[in-house]
């Protein structure tokens, strides 16, 4: 029988319980204990755990954020923090270390694979989607439909009121969510950093979209989604800056940590249990500093540094549609 440690670490996502739980299931079906470290990186500085019995993990499939908490740890960053998260490791035991979370939490256990001999594995965990070695990551799935709904809402207001919205979702430096909630969303709009190289060349062209379909009949609302960090100074800014040139009111509206929780869709339930038990099986098969993925439907596993290292790129045929559709709306004569 082995020791597995598991932390879920940076921002939480949802799909996090859902895989604790495939973890310490499919560990169980090998002999092996679970130790859960809690708050992520912190926990193995303090040495505060928890050691999984199959009833800490029955019905939190369904259940979002994590039950093991999570943590941005920065006296991990130190010198000193990484020695004394490895000495926990060397006391307690650990075979293998398993990590949950995103490009920080994943820099963080490349680190300790630098210095410790036990085995470590990564699940891609986080709503931004933006690591490399897996189509989706767990989470993602869920904060777009999270977005959508809210997103949907606000073009209920903004019919009624013939206004403009501009709504700002999150994806840390990366346009996943953006892209995929404007294009479900019919959002006339999206702005999103692979697209964008100086957002301030790109007002022109916001200001004439507008125009041109506040002319067509019957469009009275615009919704323009806008990926976090895009504009410097905010979607508050933006709104106002949009408000003085075009005349109209522009309202913002930045959705938040509400992207971050919830139920998660069936979607990262089901990835979620996936890379859960494969990250045993690949500990199994003695495979180590990899992060587990899902490409094209298949458990594919990817050197951990290549994950946060080759940025992964957006749908190249959903930006052109997302593009194109935006192109055709635009050249519409006014009636
Ligand atoms: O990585 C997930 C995420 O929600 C990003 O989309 C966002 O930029 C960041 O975390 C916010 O982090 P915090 O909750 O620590 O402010």
């Amino acid at each position: 029988s082995k020791r597995i440690a598991v932390i879920t670490s940076g921002g939480d996502a949802p799909g996090m319980n859902a895989c604790l739980r495939a973890i310490v299931l499919t560990a169980h079906r090998f002999h092996h204990t679970v130790i859960g470290f809690k708050h992520g990186y912190n926990g193995l500085i303090n040495d505060e755990k928890i050691e999984f019995t199959i009833s800490h993990v029955q019905h939190i499939i369904q259940v979002g954020g994590t039950i093991l908490k999570s943590a941005r740890c920065t006296e991990f960053t130190t010198p000193s923090g990484l020695d004394t998260a490895v000495d926990t490791l060397i006391a307690n035991e650990i075979d293998c270390l398993i990590v949950i979370g995103g490009d920080g939490s994943l820099r963080g256990l490349e680190k300790i694979s630098q210095v410790w001999q036990g085995q470590t594995i990564g699940i891609p965990g986080t709503i931004d989607n933006d690591l490399s070695g897996s189509d989706n990551t767990i989470g993602y799935q869920t904060a777009i439909d999270t977005a959508l709904d809210s997103i949907d809402k606000i073009r209920d207001t903004a019919d009624a009121f013939e206004r403009i919205f501009l709504i700002e979702v999150m994806g840390r430096h990366a346009g996943f969510i953006a892209l995929a909630s404007a294009v479900a969303s019919g959002a006339e709009q999206a702005l999103f950093p692979e697209s964008i190289e100086d957002p301030h060349l790109e007002l022109e062209s916001i200001v004439q979209h507008v125009e041109s379909l506040r002319k067509l009949k019957g469009k009275s609302s615009f919704i323009m989604v806008i990926a976090e960090h895009l504009w410097p100074g905010g979607v508050n800014d933006l709104a106002e800056t949009l408000t003085n040139q075009i005349g109209i009111e522009c309202r913002p509206c930045i959705l938040g940590h509400i992207q971050r929780g919830g139920a998660p869709v069936a979607y990262d339930r089901i990835l979620a249990t996936k890379l859960g038990a494969y990250a045993v099986e690949c500990f199994e098969h003695g495979e180590t500093r990899v992060m587990v993925g899902e490409i094209n439907a298949k458990q594919v596993t990817t050197c951990l540094s290549e994950t946060f290292n080759v940025q992964k790129q957006l749908d190249p045929y959903l930006v052109k549609v997302q593009q194109d559709l935006f192109d055709i709306v635009k050249t519409l004569d006014a009636p």
